[in-house]
């Protein structure tokens, strides 16, 4: 049977590789459709956890994948040569920058290496992970169509397998938008593949955009989160500028934001996290390189936007000034791990940043997390560091006590009533009504 006939009555199968933060949703998402899901990963504790019905993500029930792996809909593996079982593979692997903000495209190139050993006729594969114009056509295509499994009869792309770039616009524990209610953009290499892959989301997607070709799928992904760098950037510098002016940001952007056209409201804050923002502008900074071209306002987000961490130590030395204390040798309580509020992922975190700033400086630092109970190493940072409890004698014991993530179970009025001095980066305190002679803002 044809995939497209598979797909059509739900017999396909689908492959995920990389059961991540953008893998997992999307692999219970076929699987509350009833469409049989596969997940492949490296992480051999993930498919066991997987393969237990058990959650690994925060935010992402177990009560769905109990359910998904109940049903037999979703299973796991982390051996690659039952690729062929699966119709369609989905790769969701990292996409990161290496030490010189340059690409790290190694998780897809090894990914594609492994599907280019087993893939069969008749196969779809989509890319999922952000990553520049061209990666598709120019990486995957020539790896797919040379596989192994082809022998001396090469495969032809649109004939022989289906090759797509669909971006995954996932924000982890947003609760108006989930993988399946968020549209979702395809770019197929021929007309066939986006034939097949739009046929395939639209079994679990709200509504598939398809554009003409694998570059305009993979650039759509880098504007939407270039606008986001950008925005956020324009703020930050804003910040700085008024600061200096006397006037608060945050007052300011609540009152253009009453404005009903032409604006939309980005606020400042530590710097930025997670995988995308901080990170995807940069493939199109690279791939531009080749076309001689400079991207300038990516550089100058980007510019301002790592400068915040700096600027909240900054803020943190003049507002301790102010009570003649210096930061080296003061104790630092960082409130949040987390690039963003109420999820677990400290992937980029400025927090992670800011203490290593702190530290630079002369300052013991602790954090607590509700979420994040101990540090996990990152590719940069390995700190042995546990969550500390919040109790009044811990908060009182610190000369400066510093929000950098604002997570809603945070007791802000707690935490305003028993620290001595508070930097706070995201103006949680005063969005909750707490005003008070200890907390400033950065
Ligand atoms: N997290 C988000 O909110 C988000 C949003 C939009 C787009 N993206 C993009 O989606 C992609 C994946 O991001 P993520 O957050 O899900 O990453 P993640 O780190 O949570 O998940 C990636 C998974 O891939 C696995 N993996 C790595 N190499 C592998 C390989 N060769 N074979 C099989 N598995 C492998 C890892 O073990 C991990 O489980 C990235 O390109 C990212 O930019 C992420």
């Amino acid at each position: 049977m044809q995939i497209l006939e598979k797909i059509k009555n739900k017999s396909v199968v689908v492959g995920i590789v990389g059961m991540g933060y953008v893998g997992l949703p999307l692999g219970l998402a076929f699987a509350a459709k009833k469409i049989k899901v596969l997940g492949f990963d490296l992480d051999e504790r993930k498919v066991k956890l997987l393969s237990k019905g058990e959650t690994y993500i925060k935010h992402i029930s177990e009560k769905k994948i109990k359910e998904a792996v109940k049903s037999g809909k979703l299973k796991a593996t982390t051996d690659f040569s039952r690729l062929p079982e699966v119709d369609a593979i989905i790769i969701c692997v990292p996409t990161p920058l290496d030490e010189h903000r340059e690409p790290d495209m190694s998780y897809v190139v090894n990914t594609a290496k492994m599907i280019a050993k087993y893939l069969r006729k008749g196969q779809l594969v989509t890319l999922e992970s952000t990553t520049y114009p061209g990666t598709t056509d120019e990486i995957l295509q020539p790896l797919f169509e040379n596989a192994t499994s082809a022998g001396k009869n090469k495969f032809k792309v649109g004939k022989d397998f289906y090759l797509a770039f669909s971006p995954e616009r996932e924000d982890p524990n947003n609760p108006d938008y989930s993988t399946v209610t968020i549209p979702k953009v395809i770019g197929g290499v021929t007309p066939k593949c986006l034939e097949i892959a739009s046929a395939l989301y639209d079994q679990v997607i709200v509504k598939t955009v398809p554009v003409s070709s694998t570059r305009a799928a993979e650039s759509s992904k880098l504007l939407e989160n270039i606008f986001r760098s950008i925005n956020i950037a324009l703020v930050n510098e804003l910040k700085m500028v008024f600061d200096r002016m006397n006037i608060d940001i945050w007052e300011v952007i609540a009152a253009a934001s009453t404005k009903p056209f032409g604006y939309k409201a980005f606020y400042p804050g530590p710097g930025l996290g997670g995988h995308c923002i901080p990170i995807d502008p940069f493939y199109l900074t690279w791939k531009a390189r080749e076309f001689e071209i400079n991207t300038k306002f990516i550089e100058l987000a980007g510019e301002i936007n790592t400068y915040q961490p700096y600027y909240v130590v900054e803020k943190s030395m003049e507002t301790l000034n102010k009570f003649k204390k210096a930061l080296n040798g003061s104790k630092v309580l960082i409130l949040g791990a987390a690039y963003k509020k109420d999820i677990d992922d400290m992937r980029e975190s400025p927090s992670l940043k800011l203490i290593e700033i702190y530290r630079e400086k002369g300052a013991t630092v602790d954090y607590s997390d509700p979420l994040i109970t101990i540090l996990p190493k990152t590719r940069k940072y390995n700190y042995h560091m546990k969550s500390i409890k919040l109790t009044k004698e811990k908060l009182k014991s610190y000369d400066l006590v510093v929000l950098s993530t604002d997570h809603t179970d945070f007791d802000y009025k707690f935490i305003a009533e028993n620290s001595k001095l508070i930097i706070d980066s995201r103006n949680a305190f005063e969005n909750r009504g707490i005003k008070s002679k200890n907390i400033f803002k950065a």
